[in-house]
């Protein structure tokens, strides 16, 4: 297995992120690379600090769930940032991160991702990777997030994913879709330029700029849904998402509801 090389990602990052990047670390073997800088202090507002991992012993999904995450088979990175105030929709951050993402794979020949809202990277119907953003901002001014991104690049044969998910039955992995795979470092660099731009756009003016590109990635659009949170469980069809970033789901009287959280299943499945 080839082990990854901090000095090559810093070598690949565009000089702009590079400019903002305050840190960047690469372990053999990490609990969780989010895990990681949750427990550090946040970088000064407008600088970035990221961690990539060869393999993660504890990585997390949304909502309490493993991340599997074997030696070599995946790329594990997170980025920290601090927003000098709260932005605008934070809640939608991780849609805007999931573009960001596409957009990176996109750079390498990796077309038709979608986001299965709000964080699955969905390709062929299968799950590609997932993305984890969370929040730090006890007793400051600044607000710090860490965005974890997870993607299969080449899964072990035998690899049951272990995503805990009753949706993800299926994983798939970039190794099916191009023959030649790229360097873990190229496509790190890449994630991480596309999130240094996403953030700073995303800070100036919220999800709104997003909001345009979300139709044409959005893999649950006109789908029949289930959701369930702890309150209540709702059927319907999905029906895009609000200027917030909430799930938008049309019930059978016509009615729009708005979806925070909980877990999305496809009707039927
Ligand atoms: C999900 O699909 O529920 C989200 C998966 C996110 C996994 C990534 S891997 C890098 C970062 N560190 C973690 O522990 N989780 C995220």
């Amino acid at each position: 297995m080839n082990r990854l090389d901090a000095a090559v990602i810093r070598q690949s990052i565009h000089p702009d992120t590079e400019r903002r990047l305050e840190e960047l670390e690469v372990f053999a073997e990490i609990d969780s690379t989010n895990t990681y800088l949750l427990q550090l202090p946040g970088p000064p507002p407008g600088m970035f600090r990221v961690v990539a991992a060869d393999h993660q012993t504890a990585g997390r999904g949304r909502r309490g769930r493993r991340w599997v995450s074997p030696p070599g088979a995946g790329l594990y990175l997170s980025v920290a940032y601090s927003f000098a105030k709260y932005p605008q929709g934070l809640p939608a951050l991780t849609l805007a991160i999931g573009i960001a993402v596409i957009d990176a794979l996109d750079e390498f020949g990796v077309s038709g991702v979608s986001l299965k809202w709000p964080n699955d990277l969905v390709l062929d119907n299968a799950k590609l990777g997932g993305l984890l953003t969370e929040m730090q901002h006890e007793g400051r001014a600044a607000i710090t997030v860490v965005a974890g991104v997870g993607l299969n690049v080449e899964l072990p044969e035998s690899h049951n994913v272990g995503l805990d998910s009753e949706w993800a039955q299926r994983a798939t992995d970039l190794r099916q879709r191009v023959e030649v795979l790229p360097a873990k470092e190229s496509l790190a660099a890449s994630v991480v330029d596309e999130i240094a731009k996403t953030l700073a756009d995303f800070e100036r003016s919220g999800f709104a700029c997003f909001a345009e590109r979300w139709p044409s990635i959005d893999w649950l659009l006109g789908k029949d849904v289930l959701v369930e949170d702890e309150q209540r469980t709702i059927k319907g069809m999905a029906a895009g998402v609000d200027t917030d970033g909430a799930l938008l789901v049309r019930i059978d009287n016509g009615q729009r509801c708005r979806v925070i959280s909980g877990s999305i299943r496809l009707a039927g499945a």
